[in-house]
């Protein structure tokens, strides 16, 4: 695959500008970042595009409540993202913005060759608007209390304490969030994509290859249930680009999201002389496209946007890849405990290639969640790149400086050792290829293993007292500063900054992946210094207290209470009689199925044994329940509820728990010898 000289353009999601980068969206762009440096470091051209995304109501918003205008907001929060990711060595070709001449150019010219080609309908739809504000509100801006659990301060499209969706109208007492005036409907044309237009080429496109299995699977089921049109519109005010011919309406921030990729693209292009838009982009390009996203934006990306792309003649991309989604300490990242850490804590307190590593270490081409556990993140660190890799040429290059004048031998001792690392090359560029960084990361620990044991079998320090065996001495560490550059070759995707050191030490132009097939002989290298030194606790404490600190600095107003009981919180209900207790038919059950509901935030649907017959719920419970582990207990459900359409199916009773909410949540769970069926009284 080296020999062949591939063009390849890779693209990160487009990080909203309303708010700082944190460490879960790094995953992204470090898994992106690697994938784009191993296949530069092949040889191959790779360009790796990205922009924010700075459209959309909670920008306007928040730039209005700053008190400065929108494109200020979008310029500082550019900075600050470009530094992060500077921070990080995320090695952009161009980082650009959807809120860009060439963006609105792209968009205008999709937008109208789907206009033209029949694929936008418009309709007239009814909406909460507020009266004070004078703007329609999204679902997220109007609160009030939830229909079913009287649970207040609730969203206007679901209840985070019980779980319920509905619309907005459903909401009792609602308001808007933004000026606290009861909203009013409104009508308003809109403007649709009509995606199910698309459906025989989506079709294709999915059995084509270019998706992971467990995503495509999904996007079969969302065929299922059928391809609704798309709402690309918003009215006034809005923070977008305007509609061509449509004043007042406002592309929808998700339309012109995507194009930002070839806005930035686009940009790129007229900086550099050697990029032509039409070859990259154009319906007969030749040039790879891949996109790297999270699994909860692959509706937007494997369904509207090829569509889009298809739509309005340009090219598909060759793939789209989904990873999961970060947790710390394995719970999702969390504010009070201090592990909702922003990327410019990081930065201010560790090396940002620990964590690349420790990722890399992580990552493989599936889209399950992962981990970063700080104890096993300093463990793993400290004892694969600074006990073994580093490790290795720390032991070796003390001797070729001070017995051998910065010389290493003119001789490669143990030549198949040599060609074994060499050959190893081979399986780990496949790894690298496939996004299976934590296979890759393991082959290159074990030769690092491998490596340390040849030098601990031949014992440098022991030869180097005896006289009359320098030219061994001199062999052993020639040989081991060379597997230390092969590892480090291996390792540079993923370490960039470390392998520069390296390549400084070793006094070597930076390396190309198969540069190593000739080891270096009779070649003099530079005095060593420690390339990287460990993770100290300390710092990684302190990483948590100061994301502590950013919490209290950021919300001042959070928690002015102190803290109450939860009888105080909620105080007990008006007393009923026996009878109406009676009424509420609590039963046991066995939870026989629980799994993630798609496109929810916080159910999982359970499927509940009674001892003789089955009932579907939808249980609020994802925040603080794996599906994993409620299957098999049992649990209390009210039986006799009135079953409830929801967005996702109808729910045929609930389940009872308590706890405020969020990961505070607890299920009841009967004393040993209840049986399902059996009746709560
Ligand atoms: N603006 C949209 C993307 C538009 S792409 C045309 C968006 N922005 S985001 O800032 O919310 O997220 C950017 C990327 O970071 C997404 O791919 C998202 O999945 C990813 N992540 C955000 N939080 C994450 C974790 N906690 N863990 C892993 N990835 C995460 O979505
Ligand atoms: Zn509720």
């Amino acid at each position: 695959m080296a020999d062949k000289n591939r063009k390849i353009l890779v693209t990160s999601a487009l990080p909203y500008a309303n708010g700082p980068i944190h460490l879960g969206h790094l995953v992204e762009y470090i898994q992106t970042d690697i994938w784009a440096r191993f296949q530069r470091q092949r040889g191959h051209q790779c360009l790796y595009v990205c922009a924010d995304d700075a459209h959309g109501t909670p920008i306007m918003l928040r730039a209005q409540s700053e008190g400065i205008s929108p494109e200020e907001l979008v310029a500082r929060m550019s900075r600050e993202h470009q530094e992060d990711f500077a921070g990080f060595h995320i090695g952009f070709d161009n980082y650009h913005s959807t809120h860009s001449d060439e963006n609105r150019e792209c968009a205008e010219t999709i937008y109208t060759r789907l206009r033209d080609a029949g694929h936008i309908a418009t309709r007239t739809i009814t909406q909460a608007f507020d009266p004070e504000k004078e703007m329609f509100l999204p679902d997220r801006f109007i609160k009030g209390t939830c229909p079913r659990c009287d649970a207040k301060e609730q969203y206007g499209d679901s209840c985070e304490a019980c779980g319920a969706t509905y619309t907005p109208t459903e909401l009792k007492d609602a308001v808007s969030a933004i000026s606290g005036a009861k909203p009013v409907e409104k009508n308003s044309e809109h403007f649709f994509f009509q995606l199910a237009d698309f459906e025989g080429m989506l079709r294709d496109w999915i059995d084509g290859g270019h998706l992971q299995e467990s995503i495509a699977h999904k996007l079969k089921e969302w065929f299922d249930t059928g391809l609704q049109d798309w709402d690309i519109s918003r009215d006034a005010p809005y923070f977008g680009f305007e509609i061509p011919d449509a004043p007042g309406k406002f592309f929808y921030v998700w339309l012109d999201a995507p194009i930002g990729y070839m806005g930035s693209f686009k940009n790129l292009c007229s900086k550099r002389e050697d990029l032509e838009f039409d070859d990259w982009w154009g319906p007969h390009a030749d040039c790879e496209l891949y996109h790297f996203i999270g699994k909860d934006i692959a509706y937007f990306h494997t369904l509207f946007w090829p569509a889009m792309l298809h739509g309005a003649g340009f090219r598909l991309p060759n793939a789209v890849w989904c990873h999961g989604f970060l947790t710390v300490n394995g719970q999702k990242m969390s504010k009070s405990r201090g592990t909702f850490i922003m990327a410019r804590s990081y930065l201010d307190h560790l090396n940002p290639e620990y964590l690349r590593y420790y990722f890399a270490a992580k990552l493989s081409d599936g889209i399950e969640d992962l981990d970063l556990s700080l104890d096993d993140f300093q463990q793993r660190v400290n004892s694969d790149l600074v006990g073994k890799v580093v490790n290795i040429a720390s032991r070796c290059a003390g001797f070729i400086t001070k017995k051998f004048d910065g010389k290493l031998s003119a001789h490669l001792s143990e030549p198949e050792l040599y060609r074994e690392f060499v050959a190893a090359g081979q399986e780990i560029a496949a790894q690298y290829e496939a996004r299976e960084f934590s296979h890759a990361m393991r082959t290159v620990m074990q030769l690092a293993d491998r490596a340390n044991e040849y030098i601990d079998e031949k014992k440098p320090w022991v030869v180097a007292k005896e006289a009359g065996r320098e030219q061994e001495l001199h062999d052993i560490c020639s040989l081991g500063v060379n597997l230390f550059r092969v590892l480090m070759n291996y390792l540079k995707p993923v370490l960039p900054g470390t392998a520069e050191k390296a390549e400084s030490f070793l006094r070597t132009a930076p390396l190309n992946w198969n540069d190593c097939e000739t080891p270096l002989l009779d070649h003099t290298i530079d005095k060593f210094k420690p390339l990287m030194t460990r993770v100290e606790k300390e710092k990684v404490e302190a990483l948590i207290a100061a994301s502590k600190e950013d919490l209290a600095a950021a919300q001042p107003t959070e928690d002015p209470q102190p803290a109450t009981t939860p009888l105080a919180k909620d105080p007990i209900a008006e007393t009923i009689t026996f009878d109406d207790f009676a009424k509420v038919d609590l039963r046991i059950v066995r939870i026989a199925r629980a799994e993630h509901v798609e496109g929810a935030d916080k159910l999982l649907r359970l499927t509940l044994d009674l001892g003789g017959e089955t009932r579907n719920v939808f249980a609020g419970i994802k925040s603080a329940y794996q599906p994993e582990e409620l299957v098999g207990c049992l649990t209390v459900m009210v039986a006799n509820l009135a079953p409830r359409k929801m967005r996702f199916g109808v729910s045929e009773g609930m389940v009872l728990a308590a706890g405020p909410g969020g990961k505070d949540l607890f299920i009841l769970q009967p004393d040993d010898g209840a049986e399902p069926g059996m009746r709560v009284k």
